[in-house]
């Protein structure tokens, strides 16, 4: 299934794990709706593990648990499309799901077909318990196939969280979009640990294949299953957000929608990050000057500006610039080159082919950058 933008969402693992059920899916697409998330992009409502019986039927078909969801997942999907949102489901490509629910190994064309029956429009395909004898590439081209024969367009979302040098061989499995580092937890050293390895990702992530830097945990505040202590800052959690879609991620919401305070969601609903993160190019970002704890990257985008991102990942506030020579535009003495921050909407120039800044501990700054010839 060609996707053209990275798939934006709600999952249901950072805050509930576990506790999931029919009205918590309800109630998230209702509040989705009425909070008016879908108009910015936020289409995918995501049940992960644990939504299954432990044992398959009698037929070897995989089934929803009854006392999760007594009214079952075609129900739930028929509510989700009445809405104009779409349903996706969780299922893993070995013996078990990382929870240890029945996972797909052996029945990957079965549920597939299950999946498209449901009504299903997305999976996310974990990597726990592979068999010894079958590799996870294989494994994950395997249900790519399934879900392609399956008669209805599901999106394959893997998630193997970069192992077994995943970005070699993940195009080669028709995922629209994988995981290319490990679990996100709630926490400032959580998001500088996946944001320093994405670095690795630059060159993989493309129209079509998106390199997943995890579900969002803006707004969870150290609640839920991966919350930790206090969780992040709104500092924090704005450079979260500002480094996913600067990279062009997927961005699927893990905070509980139903009682989201307004600062988070005015963090998800930034018109201009959200555009530049669903950018139509998805081009690859380059350096203007990096260190292991301070990035400085561009990227260009389809209208022809540049989005610069400014972040800094060291406990120490620091004052930056860069220049335009950085930015491939030295001397252009026939253009107007204008920066506007995406937060503040505050427009400067360069002054003597230079933009200075200040960027506090952990902080970060997206800008737009135009040019005008003269
Ligand atoms: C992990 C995965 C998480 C979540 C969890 C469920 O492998 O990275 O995002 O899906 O499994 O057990």
């Amino acid at each position: 299934m060609l996707v053209s933008k990275p798939p934006m969402g709600w999952n249901t693992w950072n805050t509930f794990g576990e506790k999931i059920n029919e009205d918590l899916i309800k109630e998230t697409a209702d509040v989705l709706v009425e909070k008016g998330l879908d108009k910015f992009g936020y289409k995918y409502v995501v049940i992960d593990d644990c939504w299954a019986l432990r044992e398959r039927d009698k037929d070897g078909k995989i089934t929803a648990d009854p006392v999760k969801f007594p009214h079952g997942i075609k129900a739930l999907a028929a509510y989700l499309h009445e809405k104009g949102l779409k349903l996706g489901m969780y299922s893993c490509a070995g013996n078990m799901t990382c929870a240890g629910y029945p996972a797909s190994f052996n029945h990957e064309f079965t549920d597939a077909e299950t999946f498209a029956e449901w009504g299903v429009d997305f999976l996310k395909y974990d990597f726990c318990y592979l068999p010894k004898t079958v590799s996870g590439k294989y494994l994950f081209r395997r249900m790519g196939l399934a879900l392609l024969n399956s008669g209805r367009d599901i999106l394959f979302s893997g998630c193997s969280w970069g192992a077994d040098n995943t970005k070699d061989w993940i195009k080669t499995t028709s995922a629209s979009m994988w995981r290319c580092t490990g679990d996100i937890f709630d926490n400032w050293e959580s998001l500088k640990s996946i944001i320093t390895l994405r670095a690795d990702f630059d060159a993989v992530n493309s129209v079509g294949s998106y390199a997943d830097m995890d579900m969002l945990i803006v707004g969870m505040n150290g609640k839920g299953n991966v919350g930790l202590n206090k969780g992040c800052t709104e500092e924090e959690y704005r450079t979260h957000i500002n480094v996913w879609t600067f990279m062009g991620s997927p961005l699927m919401v893990g905070a509980d929608l139903r009682t989201l305070d307004d600062k988070s969601l005015k963090l998800l609903t930034n018109k201009e990050l959200i555009a530049i993160d669903q950018d139509s190019m998805s081009c690859q970002p380059f350096d203007l000057y990096s260190s292991s704890d301070f990035m400085q990257k561009a990227r260009i985008l389809d209208n022809g500006d540049i989005a610069v991102l400014l972040c800094n990942l060291s406990d120490t506030d620091r004052g930056t610039w860069f220049d335009l020579s950085s930015l491939s535009l030295e001397q252009s003495g026939d253009l107007d080159v204008t920066v506007t921050d995406v937060w503040t909407n505050e427009t400067r120039g360069f002054v003597n082919q230079c933009f200075s800044t200040f960027v506090k501990a952990h902080e970060s700054k997206v800008y737009r950058i135009k040019l005008k010839k003269k």
